[in-house]
């Protein structure tokens, strides 16, 4: 499998005009936050402060306080506003090829998940309700949601996640190379030396990109993989089929796992945390810590949004969780994770917070992830 640019037969075929339109939805995004959106803290000092003081007298002081007076800078609300409608944009501009399309993939679809010649599975189970937290929000404005299920080859919600993922990432999302999964195997090549596993579960794998990662570079490994959207599931495990690795696509919960205790060497989870609460993440590691073996690595990974510098820096980031759908950035970037690996049962001394460099060429340049090891005497894979 090719690492960068991954082509396969479940991806909608677009038309110039079509790639034409994700370009400039690319360059306004880049533009407005790689080059504006630097300067919000700028513009909290020169106009944003001022304007609140003015009104009440005094400085802000509180979260609520420094989110209003952001809120009365011109400056800032312009760039807010074509922030938000750029996100809106991307949907519009992967959501066009994708219906087009969509007969073809729906087609496509049916045959690489009844193909004699698969080489992973995929288990749906009609009976789970997917998570409200997640599947009744339009996390970063999707359309429909994580959890959209149209029926019977639905494809819709992995196609969007994929696409929009590429618009998103300034061009160079998961369909593009996995980045989180490069890093993650970096990791455990230079913290983890001799660790290989047999088996590994990688949980809320979206359109299973790093799932398919995995399981091209470790072509011997038993790769599972689980997210609560069928029509998520379904394009993982046809884009998988199409790209000729063999994933195990499993519909469940993070946070009530059916795998027997101790039945996996490996357990990583991509950007997950920043999407549910604390009560579900919470669970969500206990079961992580429950289903790996004595001796296995779970490695959880995410965006590199916690630890800012001053409550200004940290009321600017959490825009996204105000105006883009992403309810649980501000809970994740803000909780004691260390904390909850330890509650888990993960031993103080195996628990590490990673501060990790993106693969070369992506933009964004760093990833956060938090490791642990379970007790046993089998350290080595
Ligand atoms: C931001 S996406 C990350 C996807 C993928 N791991 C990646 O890095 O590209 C988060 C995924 O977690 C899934 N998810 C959220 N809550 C979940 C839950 N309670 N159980 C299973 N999956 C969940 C969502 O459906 C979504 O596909």
């Amino acid at each position: 499998m090719k690492v960068r640019d991954v082509q396969h037969a479940v991806l909608p075929q677009t038309t110039v005009e079509e790639r034409s339109r994700q370009g400039a939805v690319v360059a306004l995004r880049r533009l407005l936050n790689a080059k504006v959106r630097p300067r919000n803290v700028e513009i909290y000092d020169s106009e944003a402060a001022p304007a609140f003081a003015e009104r009440h007298g005094r400085r802000p002081q509180s979260e609520e306080e420094i989110r209003e007076a952001f809120l009365m800078a011109p400056s800032y609300r312009l760039w807010s506003a074509a922030n938000r409608s750029a996100q809106e944009m991307i949907w519009v501009s992967v959501g066009q090829p994708i219906y087009r399309d969509l007969d073809r993939m729906e087609a496509v679809t049916e045959e690489l998940m009844h193909s004699p010649a698969r080489r992973g599975s995929l288990t749906l189970d009609p009976s789970y309700d997917p998570s409200p937290e997640v599947a009744d929000v339009d996390i970063h404005l999707q359309p429909g949601g994580y959890g959209m299920d149209r029926g019977e080859n639905d494809v819709v919600a992995g196609a969007l996640y994929e696409l929009g993922g590429n618009v998103f990432s300034f061009g160079q999302g998961i369909g593009r190379g996995d980045s989180k999964a490069g890093v993650i195997l970096r990791l455990l090549e230079e913290a983890f030396t001799g660790f290989k596993p047999a088996r590994m579960l990688d949980i809320g794998c979206s359109a299973g990109a790093a799932s398919a990662a995995y399981a091209a570079h470790w072509p011997d490994v038993e790769v599972h993989a689980l997210d609560l959207g069928a029509g998520m599931l379904r394009y993982a495990h046809a884009r998988a089929e199409s790209l000729g690795v063999a994933v195990h696509f499993h519909q469940m919960d993070a946070s009530s796992l059916t795998f027997e205790d101790d039945s996996f060497d490996l357990v990583v989870s991509h950007n997950l945390m920043h999407e549910i609460g604390e009560e579900k993440r919470q669970a969500m590691i206990r079961e992580s810590f429950r289903v790996v073996r004595p001796g296995g690595v779970v490695i959880h990974q995410d965006v590199a949004i916690r630890n800012p510098p001053t409550l200004v820096h940290q009321v600017e980031r959490d825009w996204d969780t105000h105006w883009n759908g992403e309810v649980h950035w501000a809970t994740y970037a803000t909780a004691d994770l260390k904390a909850d690996m330890i509650a888990a049962g993960f031993p103080a001394d195996t628990v590490i917070e990673h501060d990790l460099a993106a693969l070369s060429g992506m933009m964004n340049n760093r990833w956060y992830a938090i490791s642990g090891r379970k007790p046993g005497q089998d350290n080595n894979g």
